[in-house]
């Protein structure tokens, strides 16, 4: 994670960024904190990435590496606005001992857009990355099976907005995010469990998963309900000053 330091609405490159609709800062602020604390009493141990001046996304660290093992592919952005965050995601990976790729040619925005479900990589194509992007990782990453998914819409442009890999092959999911093809796909490998509208609005897909509790912004029933009938905890925390850069609970963390 990275602290909100530097956190703010510095440009709009996603449709819920409203130059009008700036985030408060001390309200930001607590509500990492929070986060933060949950994570940690749920047994999480997070590590932390030093925040920079003039790099307000870079408290979004989902999009900061996908990594497996000791290896990480270090995102690059599909806008210069947060193209900047590259070289400091890459000094920390390396400093950390991991061993790195990165390819400049096509945009990869780490793990907001891929997630292991188990073993499978589920790779996010369209508003950020690039469908081209994916052949080198899944050489580099050695992995057995990639499942492609088109995502079609404008709110839902990174695939941690609507798509949540639980455990045993279950997964959250918001259907309308993605072209039909590839939700067939999915529906083919994995058990998903729709979401409304309104919860998937609310971030309810941006959670973070540890062991059965899933942490996400508050805000869903729906959902919560549905996580508990399949024997999940969901732990809810108020990220409002998040959202209006269009990022919640799992933008703000990435699994290492
Ligand atoms: N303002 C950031 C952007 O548009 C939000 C990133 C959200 N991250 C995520 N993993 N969905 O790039």
């Amino acid at each position: 994670m990275c602290p909100p330091d530097y956190f703010e609405l510095a440009y709009c490159i996603n449709p819920w960024m409203k130059p009008e609709n700036k985030p408060l800062k001390e309200l930001a602020e607590k509500q990492w904190q929070e986060l933060y604390d949950t994570i940690c009493k749920l047994g999480g141990e997070v590590s932390l990435l030093e925040p920079v001046e003039g790099l307000p996304d870079l408290v979004f660290t989902a999009n900061g590496g996908l990594v497996k093992g000791n290896k990480c592919v270090i995102p690059r952005f599909a806008h210069k606005e947060r193209q900047g965050e590259e070289s400091v995601l890459r000094r920390w990976f390396e400093s950390n001992g991991y061993e790195i790729y990165y390819d400049p040619l096509h945009a990869f925005e780490g793990e907001g857009d891929a997630l292991f479900a188990g073993s499978r990589l589920i790779g996010g194509t369209g508003p950020r990355t690039r469908r081209e992007s994916y052949a080198g990782i899944v050489k580099f990453l050695d992995v057995k099976e990639l499942i492609l998914c088109e995502l079609i819409t404008e709110h839902f442009y990174h695939l941690d907005t609507c798509f949540c890999p639980l455990d045993g092959g279950k997964a959250l999911i918001y259907p309308q995010a993605f072209s039909s093809e590839s939700f067939t796909d999915l529906e083919n490998t994995l058990d998903l469990y729709t979401v409304s509208k309104e919860d998937a609005h609310s971030f309810c897909c941006n959670a973070i998963v540890i062991d059965k509790n899933v942490v996400m912004a508050s805000g869903s029933p729906d959902t919560e309900r549905t996580l508990v009938a399949l024997g999940y905890n969901p732990v809810t925390v108020n990220l409002s000053e998040f959202q209006k850069s269009g990022g919640s609970a799992k933008c703000m963390a990435l699994y290492l």
